[in-house]
């Protein structure tokens, strides 16, 4: 089960995206409409990978929610739980995107009326797994309820993860935040947003609170996204990077999405968590190489053989702050370090 938000986003492609005011006509390469919304692309990212997903999110009765409807629908997601309201417009996106980075501009709409109460409980009853995404975009609709909910999926037997992704407000939290990720099992922040979330300059200092206990933001477990350079997961004090090599992107949206849904594929399969995150590499890799959140999305098969060409290293804390690595696989030994921000890998 995916929560969150869910709205078309209108795509524009170009190496000069800037827009121009003082009644300027630019031209662009392209524009499209195509599926977005970190948790619907999630959702269609895991439907591809041969889950079964449902999405629970808000939209309006309007062309832009038929629009979210018949697109997820078609992509195998079961759209029966996504509520459709009267009285607000679809929530929608404009992300200017000259390939690796990006420009948003988002109108919530309905999509920040979801709220706890909308969650099926006989849905939520028979989930594996629940995942909310874009926690600050309905943190004042869904925030107050995300705790008792992960904590009824918990008790029900599922896992569940969170995706803050990025707060518009720049508060990054509070205390209803820290009480839904006590009871998430991957916090799935990508680097600003770690470093945000953790109030750190470093990644290694933002690794430290967000794994620390009694701090009030302790995922059990917590997998950062480091775009191109891959991702650091953290169960307890063992860590592993786990990445592939760099893949020049054609449009990067959604790539932390489909990770989220490579990861969990992973997880719901049995991967231990660095093998997970290897999958969840594969699926962010292979899904920036189209325009869009979904259109590249792999299937299981292309996303599993390209993971297999992860490197995974294992770190294991050495006593004065530099820490030592295995690696994993492939089988080449190399060793690593964190400096900074960074995390140094040699021969
Ligand atoms: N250029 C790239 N080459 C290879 N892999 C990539 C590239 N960009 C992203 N990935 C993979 O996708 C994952 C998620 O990307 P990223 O770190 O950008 O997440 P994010 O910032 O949460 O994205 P989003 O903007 O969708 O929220 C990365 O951890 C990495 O595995
Ligand atoms: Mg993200």
């Amino acid at each position: 089960m995916v929560l969150g938000d869910c709205n078309p986003d209108v795509l524009v492609l170009g190496s000069d995206v800037t827009p121009a005011f003082g009644q300027q006509e630019k031209l662009v390469e392209g524009i499209s409409l195509v599926i977005g919304g970190s948790a619907a692309i999630t959702a269609v990212a895991a439907a591809r990978l041969g889950l079964r997903v449902c999405l629970v999110a808000a939209v309006g009765a309007d062309p832009a929610g038929r629009f979210m409807l018949d697109q997820l629908a078609g992509s195998g997601v079961d759209v029966s739980a996504v509520v459709i309201r009267d009285d607000l417009p679809t929530g929608m996106t404009v992300a200017m995107s000259s390939g690796a980075d990006r420009a948003i501009l988002t109108a919530l709409g309905a999509m920040a009326s979801l709220t706890a109460a909308d969650v099926p409980g006989f849905l939520l009853a028979r989930a594996r797994h629940v995942h909310a995404s874009s926690y600050f975009l309905l943190s004042e609709s869904l925030g107050p309820g995300l705790a008792s909910l992960f904590t009824a999926a918990r008790a029900a037997g599922a896992t569940t993860s969170l995706d803050t992704n990025w707060d518009p407000t720049g508060r990054w939290g509070g205390v209803r935040l820290s009480a839904a990720i006590a009871q998430t099992d991957v916090l799935l922040p990508n680097e600003a947003e770690a470093l945000a979330l953790s109030r750190e300059s470093s990644l290694d200092g933002a690794v430290g609170v967000l794994t620390a206990a009694g701090r009030g933001l302790v995922g059990r477990r917590l997998v950062i996204k480091l775009g191109e350079r891959g991702a650091l997961c953290c169960d307890g004090p063992v860590r592993h990077h786990v990445s592939l090599p760099p893949v020049t992107p054609a449009d990067a949206t959604g790539a932390g999405d489909c990770f989220n849904a490579g990861l969990i594929a992973g997880l719901l399969n049995g991967l231990t968590l660095p093998e997970a995150a290897a999958l969840g590499c594969a699926t962010g890799a292979l899904s920036v190489g189209a325009p869009g959140g979904t259109a590249a999305a792999p299937d299981l098969t292309a996303a599993t053989k390209l993971a297999q060409r992860a490197s995974i290293v294992l770190f294991t804390e050495n006593g004065g702050g530099l820490t030592l690595c295995v690696q994993r696989h492939p089988p080449r030994q190399r060793t690593a370090r964190w400096r900074g921000n960074s995390m140094l890998l040699g021969n």
